[in-house]
């Protein structure tokens, strides 16, 4: 178990903002001369829903216009809360770790699978390996499986990120995600410790925690037991994907609210129920009464083919 630990240089003082941002479901790799023998099982169902749909749906062109729009923003952690391919293919492993490079350096990009990313059993060292760096919390060295690496923390400044896996090969049709015991276990020791530091703690995953939300295929499957235990051991921050949508809930935890907040596909057109691109960027200190949260949205615009800022909005967190 990775137990958080300060940093040696702490990042700003009590009253200092630290800066992070979120994108999340880029679909980014291609699909384009796949070989069939590594489509005969779960992958042939994804690949023809990438033929059909996906791939006019995700466009690199808009997660290209992200990324400048993130590029000279100085965050202390860049979060990628899973489905970085279609199918999770060992090339598009490759394609995205390529993508990730080009993002910053692992210490300050912090990724965590999705479903698309698991879509079938497969060998470590052709998928997540590639990953590692990227996955891997502070002070973590040599894990070869999703098992070892997550639960993850790392420090920055005043905040512990927290990242939780959903993802494990589920049956056709199935978009589910599931965190299991093992993780279920070390969570509750990780967020009392970030706690006891006086840490704000964010915590980021893949499917939404909060039973109900999403469609019956594509819910975590053990959310009851997830939102259970952020509600008895507390969170300040939890930040998900999956559902290609923007949506901001609050969780009542020991501690305080959390709000719970999901933002849409980073390469999305905006069809089929989805919503159109964007990602968020977020801004926390510490107050009289606890913490102060900005949550500012960056919108993709077909019009222009530009990112505009969204409302701010502004949350007190007493703790
Ligand atoms: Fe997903």
């Amino acid at each position: 178990m990775h137990q958080p630990s300060r940093p040696i240089s702490p990042i700003g003082s009590q009253s200092t903002y630290h800066t992070f941002a979120q994108l999340s479901d880029p679909h980014l790799s291609s699909l384009r001369g796949v070989r069939a023998a590594d489509l005969l099982n779960k992958r042939a169902l994804g690949y023809l829903s990438w033929r059909q749909r996906r791939r006019f749906e995700h466009r690199r062109d808009i997660l290209d216009a992200l990324q400048r729009d993130l590029h000279g923003t100085e965050l202390v952690q860049l979060l990628v809360t899973g489905d970085l391919t279609h199918v999770g293919l060992p090339q598009e492993f490759e394609q995205a770790r390529a993508w990730l490079q080009q993002l910053g350096e692992p210490d300050r990009v912090a990724v965590v699978p999705g479903n698309h990313d698991a879509s079938v059993r497969a060998p470590w060292e052709s998928t997540f390996a590639r990953w590692r760096q990227y996955m891997a919390g502070d002070g973590a060295a040599g894990e070869n499986s999703l098992a070892s690496i997550y639960p993850s923390v790392r420090v920055r400044g005043d905040i512990a990120f927290i990242g939780l896996s959903t993802a494990c090969p589920k049956p056709p049709f199935m978009a589910t995600g599931t965190v299991g015991a093992a993780q279920l276990a070390r969570l509750p020791a990780l967020l009392e410790c970030s706690a006891a530091q006086g840490l704000f703690r964010v915590v980021y995953l893949h499917h939404c925690p909060l039973p109900g939300l999403e469609p019956w295929r594509k819910r975590l499957t053990d959310a009851p037991r997830v939102q259970a235990v952020l509600q008895a051991h507390g969170a300040e921050l939890v930040l998900h994907g999956h559902g290609h949508r923007t949506h901001c809930h609050e969780l009542d935890t020991v501690h305080g609210v959390a709000p719970v907040i999901a933002v849409p596909s980073a390469s999305a057109v905006g069809n089929r129920g989805n919503d159109c691109a964007g990602y968020n960027r977020y801004r926390v200190r510490r107050s009289d009464t606890g913490w102060l949260l900005e949550v500012m949205p960056r919108l993709y615009r077909r019009e222009g083919q530009t990112v505009v800022p969204g409302a701010t909005q502004k949350i007190s967190l007493r703790r």
